[in-house]
C-alpha cells in the first residue's frame, strides 16, 4: 500500500504493506538510521520515536497504525535539545546502541512532566534497557535537562 507519513514535519510517501513495522519504514524505506532495532518485540527500547508526542515502539507500531499521526524520531530533535546537550556534558554512551531509544523516551517524558522526580524517571525509562548499564548517567543527564528547561523557562 502507498501511504503518506508525517515525520519530523515533513510528509514522506511510502510504499509498504500494511503490517509492516514503522521501525523498518523508518531504516529501510526512509533511511533514517537514528532509530535502532534492537529486540524486535517491544523489550528494549532501541527503537523508540514519538508518536504524537508519546513515546511509542516503532519494532512493533505497524504502519497502518500510524495514520494521520506525526512522528518525530531522533533526527528530529536537531542536536540541540537540552537532552542531547546534557548527554554529551555527562558523557553518557558507552557502546550508544540504545542511545537515541532513551532520548527518546527521556524527551517524551520532559514534554509532559518537565519537572519528573527520581521515581518519575525511573518509571518513564524502565523499558529502555543499557546493555552497557549506563543507567546512572543516563538519569543525571535527564535531571540536568529538566533543570535547563526550568531555567529556560525562567528567562
Ligand atoms: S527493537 Fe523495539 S523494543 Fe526492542
Ligand atoms: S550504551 Fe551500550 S547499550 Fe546502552
Amino acid at each position: 500500500m502507498a501511504i503518506e507519513l508525517e515525520i519530523n514535519g515533513v510528509k514522506r510517501q511510502v510504499t509498504a504493506e500494511a503490517d509492516t513495522p514503522l521501525l523498518w519504514v523508518l531504516r529501510d524505506e526512509l533511511h533514517m538510521t537514528g532509530t535502532k532495532y534492537g529486540c524486535g518485540v517491544a523489550q528494549c527500547g532501541a527503537c523508540t520515536v514519538h508518536l504524537d508526542g508519546k513515546a511509542v515502539r516503532s519494532c512493533q507500531t505497524p504502519i497502518s497504525a500510524v495514520g494521520a499521526g506525526k512522528i518525530t524520531t531522533v533526527e528530529g530533535l536537531g542536536g540541540a535539545h537540552p537532552l542531547q546537550t546534557a548527554w554529551v556534558k555527562n558523557d553518557v554512551p558507552q557502546c550508544g546502541y540504545c542511545q537515541s531509544g532513551q532520548i527518546m523516551s527521556a524527551a517524551a517524558l520532559l514534554a509532559d512532566n518537565p519537572k519528573p522526580s527520581d521515581a518519575d524517571i525511573d518509571a518513564a525509562m524502565a523499558g529502555n534497557l543499557c546493555r552497557c548499564g549506563a543507567y546512572q548517567r543516563i538519569h543525571t543527564a535527564i535531571k540536568d535537562a529538566a533543570g535547563a528547561l526550568a531555567v529556560n523557562a525562567k528567562s
